[in-house]
């Protein structure tokens, strides 16, 4: 019996090192891409977290390869070396494979045909092997490890690359992240939240609530809704402003000011005033709509004492504090 709780446990945390397996849709891989295609004409495309006989990324540019003109795709795949100890897995060495384009004719790639090449290493993003593929890349376009993502956006700052990934909507609350975005750095994609439709998860993963679902290809698909693109390859949606119709003065009880910032409290992004001049706290999710020519950034999270905002000593939420371009 404590045997058995025993063997439980050990796989339990098994599985929560192994909760980084969560693989993107094609669908969704489409309708975030589809805004980009401008971008990539000429460019090499690294998937540096991309086993390419399983990854979407992989699928979306090797069979959209000449329709966007690129130059060269990689993709590069890790191998856990401790959870596979419970869960081996049939491909255990880390590859990488180089594609050049569909030379023979409108054939679909494959993975196993276009070749693929062992890594020395076990294909980590931070390995010098796969730093050396990073430094040939124009543009690192997946969905990284969660676990790992302040680190993994740190590396393609330091590489000055352009990037388009996937991130969980908590990394914005991480202050590398929001410095990044608060300096016109990084951006937020298109789609966010149950714009992202869900991500298939091996069959050992127990299905659970109700955000899941098996698809018509027997895949097990979970729907966390709590995801988006982080990026910084330009898009339409950063130059549309919001369209504001509230209006602060004569509505002053509903926009109480903060304890320790000179700042009113914005519940929601839809009831930003048209016409308060100062500065506002609003939701971590404005940033989805975020257009720098109309708002400015100006902190997040904190006042100035350096505790988090405050109405009357309660702090509610995550607050950003942006205040109008537009209203001088
Ligand atoms: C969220 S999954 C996404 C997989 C794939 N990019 C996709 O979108 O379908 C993250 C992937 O990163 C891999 N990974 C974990 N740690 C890594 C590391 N240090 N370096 C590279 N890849 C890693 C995992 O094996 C996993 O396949």
């Amino acid at each position: 019996m404590i045997a058995e709780k025993t063997l439980n446990q050990t796989l339990h945390i098994a599985k929560s090192a192994k909760k980084d397996e969560f693989y993107t849709q094609l669908s969704d891989i489409e309708s975030e891409l589809k805004h980009y295609e401008k971008h990539f004409k000429n460019k090499v495309v690294f998937c540096n977290c991309d086993d390419p006989r399983n990854s979407n990324f992989f699928n979306y540019f090797a069979y959209n390869f000449e329709k966007l003109g690129l130059k060269k795709l990689i993709t590069t795949c890790y191998i856990n070396q401790e959870t596979d100890l419970f869960f081996q897995e049939e491909n255990e060495k880390a590859v990488f494979l180089e594609y050049t384009g569909d030379k023979n004719g409108n054939k679909i790639p494959d993975a196993e045909e276009i070749g693929l090449t062992p890594l020395k290493g076990d294909g980590d993003f931070r390995s010098k092997e796969s730093i050396d593929l990073l430094k040939q890349a124009d543009i690192v376009v997946t969905n990284p490890p969660f676990s790992l993502f302040r680190e993994y956006v740190d590396q393609l700052v330091k590489y000055e690359k352009k990037f388009l990934i996937i991130g969980n909507i908590n990394a914005i609350t991480y202050k590398e992240i929001f410095k990044l975005i608060k300096e016109n750095k990084a951006w937020l994609g298109i789609n966010m939240g149950r714009g992202i439709s869900g991500f298939i998860v091996p069959d050992r993963y127990e299905l659970y609530g109700t955000e899941t679902r098996i698809d018509d290809f027997g895949n097990r698909i979970i729907s966390p809704n709590n995801c988006l693109w982080l990026t910084n390859l330009e898009t339409f949606k950063r130059h549309e402003d919001i369209v504001l119709t509230k209006k602060y003065y004569g509505n002053e009880f509903e926009y109480p000011k903060f304890d320790n910032y000179e700042a009113i409290n914005v519940n929601k992004t839809q009831d930003i005033p048209l016409d308060y001049e100062g500065v506002m706290g609003v939701p971590i999710t404005f940033l989805h709509k975020y257009n720098p020519e109309q708002f400015e950034l100006i902190k997040f999270r904190k006042g100035n004492d350096d505790k988090d905002l405050s109405i009357n000593g309660k702090c509610p939420y995550f607050r950003i504090l942006i205040k109008n371009k537009r209203i001088k």
